[in-house]
């Protein structure tokens, strides 16, 4: 049986509110220009891009630096101001206002996407990538997924630039460590708001509680959630090991972010700016990459000086439940294309 998505978009409504009350509505830059609703900018501007990662993250770094680069390589007609810590919306009211222009780029989850396109969601399976090399080899391969990235600019006035990776996740919880889907009966697992997640979320043995990343921390630590899962930089980055100190390699997912854009921003660029635009977001997904492994490393160092205890276990319980997940969720040739396509690059 292939699940139908069913999770609201009621969340996204209140986003133009949210980003007027963000970027005060009015001229802030002093250039005669209103904030928001003026994506089409032909001559240059400084884009908002909205991140819900902290500055230490390497998202952020790699963003700042493409910012600094465009700034440069077009004598100062195009710079990007990175607002990080969900500043300008969670990324459900992220995507909608880069939709609407109010805001020009984000980075959003693959789970975000899936919630707009479903084909999106083949790459949000657990099991789709081996690694990382293997992530990053698929999602710039433009035979494969072309058509994927330019399938929102109709509908939702989206373009998908790109992705960085958000490595391998695992579980960590505020009760100990875990070895089966047994035990996490009966434990709250948060994940991010997809239909799949919620599903792998059962697959692990947890009943799922959907919820935007800036709400986890307090979320864990009062109760409402028992756990989460993530890759051990954002566990760092956003303090999670003090409320979960007991992480667990389970390794389900290696998770995906996408870079999107309002498209009549793209549009409106000169062939020259748009040129330099995509060959510095080359140079940025490959920073991000080259950063990723060492701020790895820095933040299991970092967490464990902190308490938390990383755990080592033998993930077959888990990989069986969550195999299964492939063939319930995908349900058109499109996807069936992506996945054999994902899985034929494996080495
Ligand atoms: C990672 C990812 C974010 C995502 C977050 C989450 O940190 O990079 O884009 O929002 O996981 O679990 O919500």
């Amino acid at each position: 049986m292939n699940r139908r998505k069913t999770l609201s978009m009621v969340a996204l409504v209140s986003a133009t509110a949210l980003v007027l009350a963000a970027c005060g509505g009015g001229d802030a830059e002093g250039d005669g220009e209103a904030a928001g609703g003026d994506a089409a900018a032909e001559g240059g501007k400084t884009l908002r891009l909205a991140l819900n990662q902290t500055e230490e993250h390497p998202s952020f770094i790699a963003l700042d630096n493409w910012g600094q680069r465009l700034e440069e390589a077009t004598d100062g007609r195009w710079s990007i101001d990175v607002y990080p810590n969900e500043t300008l919306g969670a990324q459900q009211e992220a995507l909608h206002l880069v939709s609407d222009g109010t805001v020009d780029l984000a980075i959003v989850s693959g789970t975000q996407l899936e919630n707009l396109n479903e084909d999106f969601l083949v790459f949000n399976l657990p099991k789709v990538f081996d690694d990382v090399e293997h992530q990053m080899s698929v999602i710039n391969d433009q035979s494969i997924v072309g058509d994927l990235y330019s399938s929102l600019e109709e509908s939702n006035n989206l373009t998908v630039l790109g992705g960085f990776t958000q490595g391998a996740r695992s579980v960590y919880t505020t009760f100990g460590p875990i070895e089966s889907p047994e035990d996490m009966a009966g434990k709250k697992l948060r994940v991010q708001e997809s239909e799949l997640h919620i599903a792998m979320a059962e697959a692990l043995g947890a009943s799922a509680t959907p919820m935007a990343f800036g709400e986890l921390y307090t979320g864990l630590q009062s109760g409402v959630v028992d756990a989460a899962e993530n890759n051990e930089v954002s566990y760092w980055t956003q303090k999670h090991y003090e409320v979960a100190p007991h992480w667990t390699y389970t390794k389900h997912l290696v998770g995906l972010d996408y870079l999107i854009v309002n498209s009549d921003l793209l549009a409106g660029m000169s062939e020259e700016d748009r040129a330099i635009l995509d060959e510095e977001w080359t140079a940025t997904y490959e920073e991000h990459t080259e950063l990723w492994n060492t701020a790895t490393e820095e933040a299991i160092a970092n967490a464990k000086a902190g308490g938390a205890e990383f755990h080592e276990i033998d993930t077959a319980a888990f990989d069986e439940a969550l195999g299964a997940l492939a063939d319930e969720f995908i349900s058109n040739e499109n996807q069936q294309a992506l996945y054999d396509a994902a899985r034929a690059a494996a080495n």
